[in-house]
């Protein structure tokens, strides 16, 4: 193997760093070893840098390029639509059609609105729960990410594993605005959040919860915790809200609600829904989204602008036309490359663990096996991956630091071949 050059990018970070906060435009690119990249071009399951470094890419854009970077058919709807306009401030057919599209696919969805990124998305189901419910207060899950505004971001990923009795202490050290209202309880213990609920119910708009921890460790709930929790909502009168701004459409055309049966009064959608077109959606019952007939603020000036719009219905049409071969497909290429990268692992007895949801894996260096708790998580993190991932890119994977990894339909099975016998060079370079 050569040796990689990265002095393009470098020059190119002291560049930035002297007008842009570290160099990045989002605080969780600013890691990357041996240093954040910048990039010259993507397609297909490939990414190559500004010193003509290619990788095969497992970041995917932080998970939205589902279908690989420039899918064919995305990229003609969109350059199609550039030539009719990108941003009108009204309405398009092609809005009713991405709305009707959704209400086809997942479960919860019978009325729809439009916004551009998760971390808004969140916030208008959250607003909605308060209006539909009068109450104001917010249930959130140790460990789980649902962006980066307040008061959600507290307790988010790698912050401190609170102990004992629900509502766990919040952890903002970020300098989020949490206020009164938040409670925050460890996810996938259903005495826990009974307790919590018993006490608290009342007060309680929303729980919020990735149905599926992908950003508290890519864990899936133990049987029957969902729909316990469904029962709890009902039981006290609060929206179970399902943030599947990442396993939306990743895990199954109708998300982790329809793969594993239980329907949330609210979710989110944004990622793999526009294939890296910036676009999100809250979707929900028509009763629990009533309240956005009314008085709820929802606006935006972007809102369904066209390019995002029929980038997500040109996306959706793969996904539902293709979704006997495609979705199958990924589960095979992202199952061997798991079960691949835990041999890899063992063979070479270094501690380490793929878990896997779908398309999604997540790994976890020195945590306890099986994971299942949020101090499990955090057990599994830290510096062995940073540099894991610094010596996957070294030998062509990208790939996060955190260990995160998104497999696209893009990806063949000579990539997958490929990342093991790289994924193996790195292990046996990071454990030296
Ligand atoms: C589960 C989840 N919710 C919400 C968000 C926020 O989405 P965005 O970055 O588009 O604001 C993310 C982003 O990674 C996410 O993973």
């Amino acid at each position: 193997m050569t040796e990689k050059v990265f002095a393009h990018s470098l020059r190119h970070m002291d560049r930035a760093r002297q007008v842009v906060p570290r160099g990045v435009t989002s605080a969780k690119r600013a890691g990357l070893r041996p240093t954040p990249l910048a990039f010259a071009g993507a397609s297909g399951s490939r990414i190559t840098d500004v010193d003509g470094n290619e990788y095969i890419d497992y970041v995917a854009g932080y998970g939205p390029m589902l279908l690989g970077h420039q899918p064919p058919s995305v990229i003609e709807a969109v350059r199609g639509q550039l030539a009719a306009g990108v941003l009108y401030g009204g309405q398009h057919e092609a809005e009713a059609e991405l709305a009707e599209r959704l209400v086809r696919l997942v479960p919860s969805a019978e009325r729809i609105l439009l916004n551009v990124t998760g971390s808004e998305a969140v916030q208008a189901a959250l607003r909605i729960a308060r209006a539909a419910t009068g109450r104001k207060g917010i249930v959130k899950f140790e460990g789980h990410y649902h962006g980066w505004l307040d008061p959600v971001t507290a307790n988010g990923p790698g912050s401190p594993a609170g102990s004992g009795a629900a509502p766990r202490p919040v952890v903002a050290e970020d300098h989020s605005e949490v206020g009164p209202h938040l409670l925050v309880c460890p996810w996938n213990d259903t005495a826990a959040l009974a307790d919590l609920l018993a006490r608290h119910g009342a007060e309680v708009a929303a729980v919020i919860m990735e149905p599926v921890a992908v950003n508290g460790g890519n864990l899936f709930a133990d049987d029957g915790y969902l729909a316990e929790a469904r029962r709890l909502c009902d039981r006290y009168g609060c929206l179970l809200v399902f943030d599947e701004v990442v396993t939306g459409f990743r895990l199954g055309p109708g998300g982790a609600q329809q793969r594993l049966g239980v329907v949330p009064d609210l979710t989110v959608l944004a990622k793999a829904l526009g294939s890296g077109f910036p676009i999100s959606a809250v979707v929900g019952r028509a009763e629990a989204m009533r309240v956005a007939e009314g008085p709820v603020a929802h606006a935006g000036t972007y809102n369904g602008n066209a390019l995002s719009v029929v980038a997500a219905n040109a996306t959706l049409d793969v996904l539902e036309t293709e979704r006997d071969t495609l979705y199958p497909r990924l589960e095979r290429l992202s199952g061997e490359l798991a079960t691949g990268v835990n041999e890899c692992a063992d063979r070479r007895g270094v501690p380490l663990r793929a878990y896997r949801a779908g398309a999604v894996i997540r790994l976890h260096w020195g945590a306890p096996d099986p994971v299942r708790t949020y101090a499990d998580v955090l057990a599994g993190r830290g510096e062995p991956l940073r540099e894991l991932s610094e010596n996957l890119v070294r030998n062509g994977v990208h790939a996060r630091e955190s260990g995160l990894w998104y497999v696209s339909a893009a990806h063949s099975d000579n990539d997958v071949a490929r990342t093991l016998s790289a994924f193996d060079r790195a292990l046996a370079e990071t454990a030296e």
